[in-house]
């Protein structure tokens, strides 16, 4: 299946050339396809707060791409470079809270750092290890996409409607999709009849990101408003809510996209199957659940107005955009490493031994 979805790859997000970080504006689609040009950490900081890029593997990668351009720069500056890139870490790391692929890339960035042997280039030995992370979230991709293929094909034999909620696909990490390449990977074998999109309020990655992405593949697509999820269940024969993750603790609870924890609920309500798919990059075994996760908050604005029009009354708004789901909730997490069927501590400690394929 691998050469398939291989040759099914059709949008990319994340560009290193020519010494510089080149950025799909995930803020523009669907209606312009602009790439932007990044030569210096603060400059992928800032665009990674702005969310010019974002999901969790896309963050990820792009703050690895993000210090080596810092380190170039402290380099040409001369002096002692390794404290001033110190710096570009932070801001980096500051970007944004939830998703831990951002710290995991920054992590092994500083690892590779404290691993050079005299007569190394520095500048080089990062490169090579940013570019050594994009592409092991490419394979983790292709590798998850099979096993989450094979899960839908051995449950249910006929095409499935599956329910999605934001963007977890080619524009969301390094390569195929998360979610949304198990959902491709599906698709191409025959085992998907609809896919439903939640529009996902109040960022609308649904709506711009992903409805174009299934759209984009002749996948057919029927985008929802979040509020119609559990409804959709009810009546419309979904068998599979399958999401991505930005952080999934040592028990097994996973915080994504804000929404995802009432989906899974209505899920087990209505019997539905409930997947899960990430990267072990995703996975923090440093919190022991979900609780320890940090949850970002963005900007009233996001709600109160639509595109850039005030829709609310004078009121104050909450805008958490992430949410965590208890691990009880979920069927399955899907990783490159392997699959967990109803996940607890004992498990995910197991497949975290598990050596790593990529
Ligand atoms: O705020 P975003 O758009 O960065 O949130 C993205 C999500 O919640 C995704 O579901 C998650 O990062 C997984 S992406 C493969």
């Amino acid at each position: 299946m691998r050469e398939q979805l291989l040759a099914a790859e059709k949008v990319k997000a994340i560009d290193w050339r020519d010494g510089k970080l080149h950025l799909l504006d995930q803020r523009r689609l669907p209606f312009e396809e602009t790439w932007l040009a990044y030569d210096s950490a603060a400059g992928v900081a800032e665009a990674i707060r702005t969310m010019v890029v974002r999901g969790a593997p896309a963050i990820g990668i792009s703050a690895a791409y993000g210090v080596v351009l810092g380190a170039r720069a402290r380099l040409a500056n001369g002096g002692d470079w390794r404290a001033a890139l110190e710096e570009d870490f932070s801001v980096l790391a500051e970007s944004r809270p939830t998703a831990v692929n951002l710290f995991w890339a920054l992590n092994r960035m500083r690892e590779r750092l404290e691993r050079l042997k005299d007569g190394e280039t520095p500048l080089a030995a990062l490169e090579a290890e940013a570019v050594a992370i994009h592409e092991s979230d490419r394979e983790a991709n292709l590798t998850m996409a099979q096993y989450g293929a094979e899960l839908i094909r051995k449950h249910q034999g006929n095409p499935q409607n599956i329910l999605t909620h934001c963007n977890t696909g080619a524009l969301a990490t390094g390569g195929f999709g998360t979610a949304l390449g198990v959902i491709r990977a599906a698709w191409l074998n025959g085992l998907v009849e609809r896919v439903y999109a939640d529009e996902t309020r109040p960022w609308l990655q649904g709506a711009r990101l992903t409805a174009w992405e299934l759209a984009g593949e002749g996948v057919p697509v029927s985008l929802n408003a979040d509020a119609a999820a559990a409804h959709l269940m009810k009546t419309q024969g979904i068998t599979w809510v399958i999401v991505g993750a930005d952080r999934i603790t040592a028990n097994g609870d996973v915080a994504n996209k804000i929404g995802t924890y009432q989906l899974a609920v209505s899920a087990m309500h209505h019997g539905v199957r409930f997947m899960v798919v990430a990267p072990s990059s995703t996975i923090d075994m440093n919190l022991e659940s979900g609780d320890d996760i940090p949850i970002e908050e963005r900007a009233g604005s996001e709600l109160l107005e639509v595109g850039g029009q005030r829709v609310a009354a004078e009121v104050q708004a909450v805008n958490p955009v992430f949410d965590v789901t208890p691990a009880d909730l979920i069927d399955v997490i899907v990783t490159e490493r392997g699959v967990v069927e109803r996940p607890d501590t004992a498990k995910m400690a197991q497949l975290m031994c598990r050596k790593r394929l990529h």
